[in-house]
């Protein structure tokens, strides 16, 4: 364990605990989900390094990401560098990145050149610090395609210069990094032995973009702006500043500097505006260990600086930032105790895929306001392309994944950050004032991706679960303008995924479906599941108007009505949901008009009515029968959104044992704590939210009620104690919530016996949000043989 040393070190030099006290936060791998051989068979996460929510997230890099490429990859064995990185997501492109590397000997500013291995199994991912011993030996013309036997058989590819030499051998520097929320704190040590000038290279743009980097030796920083936005032909937003500023301050004096274009570096050259260019500093030959700390801002390298020294000002060590980071993380998971769990499979440890699951859904949407000495607030806006002034402690939240998230992980957010859940609500309406519309997947800005609006039910989610504090008469013009106004140039465009300079797409092919009841599949693209998910969106619409006393009843009537156009899609020939052309007839294909699925997925994609599904199958047990042909015969596709919820439907129709088995199965194979732990994208939490609340026994099927359908609790004992404002609407009420979550024997027995939420027994398999928040016991009886629990 060569983490020892560095322990003891620590111990003699801070009176505060060690940076790796144990703590809820060891069974956090923030590994799982960073595996994966495809971009769809990846849970697109990386060992990042942020607070909860932070505008910018801090991780090793090994890959170049791009749209459908994260920076890190777990079966990677070269570090190209430490990025401070915006993409929240596998299919969502960077933007405004800085990247640091250091090195030893000649710089080499190139990603292909400047690869050194790294010790995997020295490698430590916390949620609050990373560290990674590295070897020295550059590892030239090498990418993240190197694989672990060719450097361990010190094999250099394309290796002018290199000197080959086994990974042991060499490791003689390391990397440690963590960082607040726009500020990351990086730390280098150099093997004096085996070196001579070590240096930091810092990459402010790649390849045909072009940034800026200046060099102020007597501050010792490296400062510049990169505006490079790798999804900026998606959308109507084109945010034509935009960039991502930085401001890297140095421990050490430079010894020399110098810039770089491309492969060219310009030694004594302290500025560069240029396409594809950085800079490097390199330090005196004994120097044995450089820290950084680099601002980051959306706003000007001025802010970047600010931001640097209100969160990691001069004279704050690294083991206080590591200790600042792991509190906040602490501050949200040390809320869940965990007691009987299925122990003895590590690779299977439900814990770390529960906290880490946590981990992963208290990221996003995340804060872009920035701090200033005054205690306010500013923020960069795409979609206004300015800078605003936000009020005291106000943030302003962004990356909104939305066609994902509206299924289970704004009900987590409301659970376990209720606090933040209002802020959230008032930056949708913001971005509605701004674009005239709800966002539908916006990253910096919107970028159209997916389908429907949903944002209709995240606001209906709140609005259900008490959290009011945003204008209501403006949600409603918000999610009426959805239900009713067609997007622009509506009966000429498509819509198809990812067409490029559309307007917002909003509710494309609304033109049909306001008159007929259906998006016609001759005239727009995946129209089978706009339709179905927009008989559900005009339902959350509807739960929105009921909250606002000026809603017309007119308008509360159509949508109503409206609610149920999923049934013009039913097929009652073939017993399937079936897009349908402008004159009503069927599409030719079944296989036709369906968002990254399929027809047997589809047919199921009615969560606001599951009665009337069942009557159009003729019954609740042909239903029933139609979801075990599904699962049987493996049309199931965890790995996607669409099925999340779908083994719930067992539930609701009265056959909860049913529901436990499937949910237990879908955990198994779709879950584990390896970093191929993820069978599909994680897509800003979505897929950790299905595990954490199945792991507790309910799902909100219905997301746009405030129902949850009760599953099969995983844990004997979870204890939660809630965040202030749970119950309360995200008001503080000066204290936190307590529930104990009981299942005697539940890792072994999947069945609901019983059920008792305070003493009161619970025969229908729904809980509601209010009774889940202020209840202090929810007691299960589990049964290892299927019960009778709920059948009716
Ligand atoms: C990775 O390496 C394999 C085998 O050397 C090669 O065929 C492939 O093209 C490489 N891929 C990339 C992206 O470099
Ligand atoms: C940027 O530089 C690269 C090579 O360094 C060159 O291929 C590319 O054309 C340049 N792009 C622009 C926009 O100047
Ligand atoms: C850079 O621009 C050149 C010339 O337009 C193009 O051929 C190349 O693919 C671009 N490279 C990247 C990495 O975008
Ligand atoms: C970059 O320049 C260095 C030194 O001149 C050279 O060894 C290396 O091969 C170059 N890299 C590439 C990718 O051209
Ligand atoms: C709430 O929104 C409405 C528009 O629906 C607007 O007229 C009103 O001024 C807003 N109220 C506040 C307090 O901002
Ligand atoms: C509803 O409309 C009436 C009449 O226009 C107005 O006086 C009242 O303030 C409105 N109420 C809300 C909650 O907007
Ligand atoms: C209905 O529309 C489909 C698709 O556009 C077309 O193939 C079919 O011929 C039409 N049927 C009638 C009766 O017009
Ligand atoms: C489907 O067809 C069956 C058998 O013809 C009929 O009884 C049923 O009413 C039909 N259902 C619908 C929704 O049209
Ligand atoms: C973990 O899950 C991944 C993706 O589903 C799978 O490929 C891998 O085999 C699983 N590992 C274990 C140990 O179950
Ligand atoms: C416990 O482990 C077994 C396999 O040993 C698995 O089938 C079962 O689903 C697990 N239960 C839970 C609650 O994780």
């Amino acid at each position: 364990m060569y983490l020892l040393p560095l322990l003891l070190l620590l111990a003699s030099i801070t009176s505060q605990t060690p940076i790796h006290a144990p703590s809820i936060l060891d069974h956090v791998n923030p590994l799982i989900g960073s595996y994966g051989t495809t971009p769809n068979g990846n849970g697109g996460m990386i060992p990042s390094v942020s607070p909860p929510f932070a505008m910018t997230r801090w991780t090793p890099q090994t890959r170049e990401n791009f749209i459908s490429q994260v920076p890190y990859g777990d079966s990677d064995r070269l570090l190209h560098g430490f990025q401070a990185t915006h993409q929240p997501a596998i299919w969502m492109g960077e933007a405004g990145s800085v990247v640091l590397m250091p090195g030893v000997g000649t710089v080499r500013p190139l990603f292909e050149d400047r690869g050194l291995a790294f010790r995997k199994e020295e490698e430590r991912s916390t949620p609050y610090v990373y560290e990674v011993r590295l070897d020295s030996t550059p590892r030239l013309g090498q990418d993240w395609n190197a694989t672990a036997e060719a450097v361990g058989d010190g094999e250099v590819p394309g290796g002018a210069g290199a000197v080959p030499g086994d990974v042991e051998a060499g490791a003689n520097g390391r990397a440690s990094l963590t960082a607040d929320a726009h500020v990351g704190h990086l730390r280098f040590d150099f093997d004096t032995a085996a070196v001579s000038s070590p240096w930091v290279f810092v990459q402010a743009t790649r390849r045909n973009w072009t940034g800026e980097v200046r060099i102020d030796h007597e501050r010792q920083e490296v400062s510049g702006y990169n505006p490079e936005r790798q999804d900026y032909r998606l959308g109507p937003d084109k945010a034509p500043s935009f960039k991502g500023y930085f401001v890297a301050r140095f421990s050490q004096p430079f010894e020399s500097y110098g810039t770089a274009v491309g492969n060219e570096t310009v030694h004594g050259s302290s500025h560069a505006h240029d396409n594809f260019t950085g800079a490097y500093v390199a330090f005196a030959p004994s120097t044995t260990r450089v820290e950084v700390r680099v601002g980051v801002s959306y706003i000007s390298v001025e802010q970047a600086r600010t931001n640097l020294e209100i969160e990691i000002p001069d004279r704050q060590t690294f083991e206080t930032t590591v200790h600042r980071v792991k509190s906040a993380w602490l501050e949200k998971l040390d809320r869940v105790h965990i007691e009987g769990v299925n122990g003895t499979d590590p690779d299977h440890d439900p814990r770390k895929i529960f906290y880490t699951g946590l981990f992963h859904a208290l990221q996003y949407p995340n804060d872009f306001s920035e701090p200033l000495p005054s205690g306010d607030r500013v923020f960069y806006s795409g979609y206004t392309d300015r800078v605003h002034h936000a009020p005291r402690g106000e943030g302003y939240y962004q990356s909104w994944s939305i066609w994902d998230t509206y299924r289970a992980e704004h009900s987590l957010l409301t659970l376990f950050a209720p606090e933040r859940v209002n802020n959230m609500m008032r930056s949708l309406l913001q971005i509605f004032d701004w674009s005239g519309w709800l966002p539908m997947w916006a990253n910096l800005v919107e970028t159209n991706i997916m389908i429907a609006t949903n944002a209709d039910v995240v606001l209906a989610n709140a609005l259900t679960r008490g959290f009011r504090d945003f204008n209501v008469s403006k949600a409603w013009d918000a999610v009426s303008k959805d239900a009713f106004t067609p997007p622009d140039r509506d009966t000429e465009l498509l819509y198809y995924d990812r067409e490029p300079d559309t307007p917002y797409e909003a509710r494309a092919g609304l033109t049909a479906y306001a008159e007929q009841g259906w998006v016609s599949n001759d005239r727009w693209a995946e129209s089978g599941s706009r339709t179905l998910d927009y008989a559900f969106n005009d339902f959350a619409c509807a739960v929105v108007g009921t909250y606002y006393a000026n809603a017309s009843a007119h308008d509360l009537a159509t949508l109503n009505a409206r609610s149920k156009n999923y049934a013009h899609l039913w097929n009652n020939q073939t017993q399937f949901m079936h897009a349908r052309n402008a004159n009503g007839s069927w599409a030719a294909d079944p296989s036709w008009g369906w968002t990254e699925g399929d027809d047997w997925v589809y047919t199921f994609d009615v969560m606001h009515d599951v009665p009337g599904l069942a009557k159009l199958f003729g019954g609740r047990s042909a239903l029933r029968d139609r979801l075990d042909v599904h699962f049987h015969q493996g049309h199931n596709e965890h790995s996607n959104e669409p099925s999340h919820h779908v083994p719930y439907l067992y539930s609701v129709l009265g056959w909860p044992a049913r529901a436990a088995e499937t949910i237990r199965a879908i955990a198994w194979e779709n879950y584990n704590a390896t970093s191929g732990g993820l069978s599909g994208n994680e897509d800003l939490g979505q897929m950790s939210a299905w595990y954490v609340f199945s792991a507790l026994g309910f799902y909100p099927v219905n997301p746009a009620s405030d129902e949850y359908v009760v599953g099969s609790p995983f844990f004997e004992k979870v204890e939660i104690r809630w965040p202030d404002g749970v119950a309360s609407g995200g008001r503080s009420t000066g204290q936190d919530g307590k529930l104990v979550i009981t299942a005697p024997g539940a890792p072994t027995k999947p069945y609901v016996r019983s059920l008792k939420v305070d003493g009161r027994e619970v025969t229908k398999p729904v809980l509601n949000h209010g009774e889940i928040v202020r209840a202090r016991k929810i007691e299960f009886a589990m049964s290892e043989t299927p019960t009778s629990w709920g059948v009716y």
